[in-house]
């Protein structure tokens, strides 16, 4: 394993229980097809092949998702008989562009009765690279950045994609809500958080803001919700616990390293975020929303 990925493990193993032990999979993938059905609606769409470019798409389920809400949208508008959409993907991992790639043989049945016909391009690389590789045109409809955004500089990464940007075009971006579960417990520790390679939770409000300063028209979407169990944060003797702990305090092995009093400010923080269900599990219930940006 390379020193990177060492680095990664610890940050991964979290992120893989937290995934098993919440809705967020399914409420992100649902979540991403209405954002591109109704950002498809919006745009113009002046070539015969509809463009999108989705920047750190990792193993490909949010991208089909998406192809899957511009492919019903192309088709029933008339705009195109057949809608034929090309997709580039840049995601430096070569193992989760592998992933990507046996998803598309075949394709999710959702996107073969949209009867889109829909090629892609892979490119194994950072978004950075992909920059500076690119020819430098207005060539994409959509570009789209889904919980990626994180893994950059935000605001070069965004000013990039603009010039990509065909006129009429859109990009969008899911981020966290200002007020909600996350930025909040990360407020409230105010340390240092440990977030794997990921640079900063950009938060809604973030990307508002790069987009006023650079005078660009933007949309503010919607929320949605999931449900995460953290009922064995509670039990002390629960490795499973101190996992999910580290998780949401964005901390390594915060049971043992955090002091006294941020230990229990965190822990007052989840007994009052958290309510109880039928079941006696503490449930969670953080948000997502995202920003579109329109040229
Ligand atoms: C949290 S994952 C999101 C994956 C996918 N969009 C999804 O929602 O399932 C973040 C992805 O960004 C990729 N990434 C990290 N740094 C990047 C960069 N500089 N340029 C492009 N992608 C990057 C990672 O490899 C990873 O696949």
């Amino acid at each position: 394993m390379n020193t990177l990925a060492a680095k990664e493990e610890p940050y991964v193993k979290r992120w893989n229980l937290f995934l098993k032990k919440s809705g967020y999979t399914k409420a992100m993938t649902d979540f991403v097809e209405e954002i591109a059905t109704h950002v498809s609606k919006k745009i113009a769409v002046g070539n015969p092949v509809f463009r999108v470019l989705g920047v750190g798409s990792g193993k490909g389920k949010t991208d089909l998702r998406i192809l899957t809400g511009i492919s019903n949208v192309l088709g029933q508008s008339h705009q195109m008989n057949k809608p034929s959409i090309h997709s580039v993907i840049v995601e430096p991992s070569q193992e989760m562009i592998s992933e990507f790639k046996a998803a598309t043989t075949p394709l999710p049945q959702s996107l073969v009765k949209s009867s889109a016909d829909v090629t892609f391009e892979w490119c194994a690389m950072t978004l950075e690279k992909f920059i500076e590789s690119f020819p430098k045109v207005e060539s994409f409809n959509i570009i789209h950045f889904v919980a990626s955004l994180y893994y950059m500089d935000a605001e070069l990464s965004l000013r990039s994609c603009y010039q990509k940007l065909c006129p009429g075009g859109a990009m969008f971006c899911t981020v966290v809500p200002e007020e909600s579960f996350f930025p909040q417990i990360s407020k409230k520790l105010h340390t240092k958080v440990d977030l794997g390679s990921a640079q900063k939770l950009y938060s809604e409000e973030d990307v508002v803001d790069i987009a006023a300063r650079n005078n660009w028209r933007y949309e503010k979407l919607w929320k949605a919700q999931y449900i995460a169990d953290i009922t064995s944060c509670f039990d002390e003797s629960s490795k499973e616990g101190g996992i999910l702990l580290d998780f949401l305090t964005h901390q390594g092995e915060f049971r043992t390293t955090a002091d006294k009093i941020s230990y229990q400010e965190a822990m007052d923080f989840l007994g009052a975020e958290s309510a109880t269900d039928g079941n006696g599990r503490k449930i969670i219930r953080p948000e997502m929303t995202a920003v579109v940006i329109y040229k």
